[in-house]
Formats: structure tokens, C-alpha cells, sequence
């Protein structure tokens, strides 16, 4: 039988997450997300590992069901290693661990960064898979990279933030305008009413393929507070105009840095992953890259972008393929080598 039945589960941050595929096709693709965190204006990594105990089972369960594959029937289970928060990563992995041992079947390990970027190599009708070599640009709550990928097992880092990550900048912008968290979504749906030229926000000066947010996040924060000396009603008044503003300033930095990318590589196939790229501003200018820059841009299905399982099955998957597994003393790491 060369069916290759691959359970994945990612339990780095804040949502729990369960998928089967079958080769590289999605069988199921389970998220619960953690709304505890609203409150708190982030995440509360004691409180996310909590839940995710609470969740794992039912969350693993759901997946199986919905795939409706026997658990006997798996060929390897694949899990988030890193990086992340470790008390939410523990609780992925160790379950990981038993149910592998329990099924006798192999383990697998997957960085969740390169799974944002292999995400695209899932087999979904209507999305077409990048040809290597690509630059995959993930942005999340977490990172923000260029990489130029040339193989599944052959990425390097060849641009990043040095600060706060792309998500970070959404997020404490919205905080700042008085959204809640996260506020990125948020911030992406007042933009689309919005005139993003209605307010400048200087952008960052970061030398060659490199980025810069915490600058941004410090000038939006002087310019509320000095407009809102003149009018107290400020930020409700123009909430949609700011949101645009901000967002056209973040994008524009990012574009930048594509554009130099590509300069410096010789390579034109863009794909983006990780939360970030569910904002409809930057599908949409990426989209328009084709045309202007003559770039083969690679967008991912919605439930792809954002923290999921189903991603880290198909790194899973090319793993079980190339035999790469792991032994039960294999330990997550909330920083891990890219
Ligand atoms: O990849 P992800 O789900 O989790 C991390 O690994 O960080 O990314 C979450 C981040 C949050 O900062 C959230 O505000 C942002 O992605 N995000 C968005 C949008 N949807 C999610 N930011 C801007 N526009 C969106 N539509
Ligand atoms: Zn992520």
C-alpha cells in the first residue's frame, strides 16, 4: 500500500490544531482557537498551555473523524518542534511522542516556520505549486522573513526583521487605536473603506534585505497622541483612514524589500506564508506584482495561512518520504535553527 496516512498536530502558540492527509492531500484540518487571550490584550502563555491540554484530545479526535481514518490505519505522526511558546509546545509534543510509541509508528518533527512556507505544496484544486527555487516571505505574529527556498529541505534565511515582526506591527497599532487583540484582521477590514494616502508614516531605513517595525509602531503611537491633543474624537473619527494609512506604510515596506530581493537573486516566484498574509491589502499588491514586475506570485489558501495543522502534515509528509524521523527523546525547542 503506497497510501501514506500522516496525522499532524501544532501546538506552538495560542490555537490547537489537528490534520490527516493522505499523501499531500487534506484529509481533515482541525483548529480551536483559544478566545481566553482576548482579554488580556495577548497571549498568556500559561493560560494557552492550559488549553491546549484541554483541547488536544477532542482537537485529535475531531480530526481523525472527520478523515475518517481508524488511528491504526496512520502511517507516522508529525508535530510542531519549534519555535513557539514551550509550555504549548510540550503539550503537542508529548502527546506526539505517546501516540506514536503506542502505534509503533514513526515520529516526526517539523519547524514550524518552514511549514508556513511548504504549506504551499499542499494539493488543493485551484493552487499551483511553486517551482524551486522561489523567495517565500512569511510574515507572522512571530517573524517576519525572506527566504530563498531551493529544495523542501533547502531554505536560508536571507532577510528578517530586528525587531518586532509584521504581526507585531498590525497588532500594537490596532492596541494603539484602541482595537482588540488581534487586531491585524481588525485593523485589514477598516483599511478596505480607507484612504491609504490620508495620513504618511515615515518608513524605517534597514540596510540591504532586512526589516524594521518597532519605529513604525513609535510613530503611529506620537502622531495619535498629538492629534488627539487637537481632537479628542480623533482616532473614531478617522479610524478607516488610519487603519488604510498604516496598513499601505506596511505593505510598502515589505514591497521594498521583495523588489530588492529579486534584484539581488535573479528569482521572480514569490510565495508568502504565516498569519500575516490573510491581509487583503497584501494579497492584493502582491497579485499586482505580476503584472507590474512580471513576479509568478503564489498565494495560499485562506485556512493555510494562518496557524494550522494541515502544514505541518505536508512537511510530515516529505519527511515520511525521505525517512527523516525522530526517537521519543527528540525535545521541543521554543527557539529552534532555522
Ligand atoms: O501565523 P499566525 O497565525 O501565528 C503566528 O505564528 O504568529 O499569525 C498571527 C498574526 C497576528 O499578528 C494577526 O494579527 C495577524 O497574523 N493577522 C493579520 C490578518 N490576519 C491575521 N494581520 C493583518 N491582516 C490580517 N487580515
Ligand atoms: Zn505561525
Amino acid at each position: 500500500n503506497s497510501e501514506v496516512f500522516i496525522l499532524a498536530i501544532e501546538s506552538s502558540c495560542d490555537d490547537t490544531a489537528a490534520a490527516v492527509l493522505q499523501n499531500d492531500k487534506v484529509l481533515s484540518n482541525v483548529v480551536a482557537n483559544q478566545l481566553i487571550h482576548t482579554q488580556y490584550g495577548g497571549v498568556v502563555p500559561e493560560l494557552a498551555s492550559r488549553a491546549h491540554q484541554q483541547n488536544i484530545v477532542p482537537v485529535i479526535d475531531a480530526a481523525l473523524k472527520k478523515a475518517n481514518i481508524q488511528k491504526e490505519q496512520l502511517s507516522a505522526i508529525a508535530f510542531t518542534q519549534g519555535p513557539g511558546l514551550m509550555g504549548s509546545l510540550l503539550v503537542g509534543s508529548s502527546f506526539a511522542k505517546s501516540m506514536a510509541i503506542a502505534l509503533n509508528i514513526p515520529l516526526i518533527a517539523v519547524n514550524h516556520m518552514h511549514a508556513h512556507i511548504l504549506a504551499h505544496f499542499i494539493d488543493e484544486e485551484g493552487f499551483e505549486k511553486p517551482e524551486f527555487p522561489f523567495l517565500a516571505l512569511t510574515i507572522s505574529g512571530g517573524h517576519t522573513q525572506i527566504v530563498r527556498v531551493d529544495g523542501f529541505f533547502d531554505m536560508t534565511i536571507i532577510g528578517e526583521t530586528t525587531d518586532d515582526a509584521v504581526g507585531e506591527a498590525f497588532d500594537k497599532s490596532a492596541k494603539i487605536l484602541g482595537l482588540p487583540y488581534p487586531g491585524g484582521p481588525l485593523v485589514d477590514k477598516n483599511a478596505q473603506t480607507g484612504n491609504p494616502l490620508a495620513f504618511k508614516f515615515t518608513k524605517p531605513k534597514v540596510a540591504g534585505l532586512d526589516f524594521s517595525f518597532s519605529g513604525l509602531k513609535t510613530a503611529i503611537l506620537y502622531f495619535i497622541q498629538k492629534k488627539k491633543l487637537e481632537n479628542e474624537n480623533f482616532v473614531s473619527e478617522n479610524m478607516n483612514d488610519i487603519c488604510a494609512s498604516i496598513q499601505y506604510t506596511i505593505i510598502e515596506i515589505l514591497m521594498d524589500k521583495l523588489k530588492l530581493a529579486v534584484k539581488e537573486t535573479g528569482i521572480n516566484r514569490i510565495a508568502i506564508g504565516g498569519g500575516v498574509s490573510a491581509n487583503s491589502g497584501i494579497r492584493k499588491t502582491l497579485k499586482e506584482g505580476e503584472q507590474k514586475y512580471g513576479w509568478k506570485t503564489y498565494i495560499p489558501k485562506f485556512e493555510y495561512t494562518t496557524d494550522n495543522a494541515a502544514m505541518i502534515g505536508i512537511v510530515g509528509y516529505q519527511k515520511f518520504l525521505n525517512k527523516k524521523f525522530e526517537t521519543a527523546t527528540v525535545v521541543s525547542k521554543a527557539r529552534i535553527q532555522f
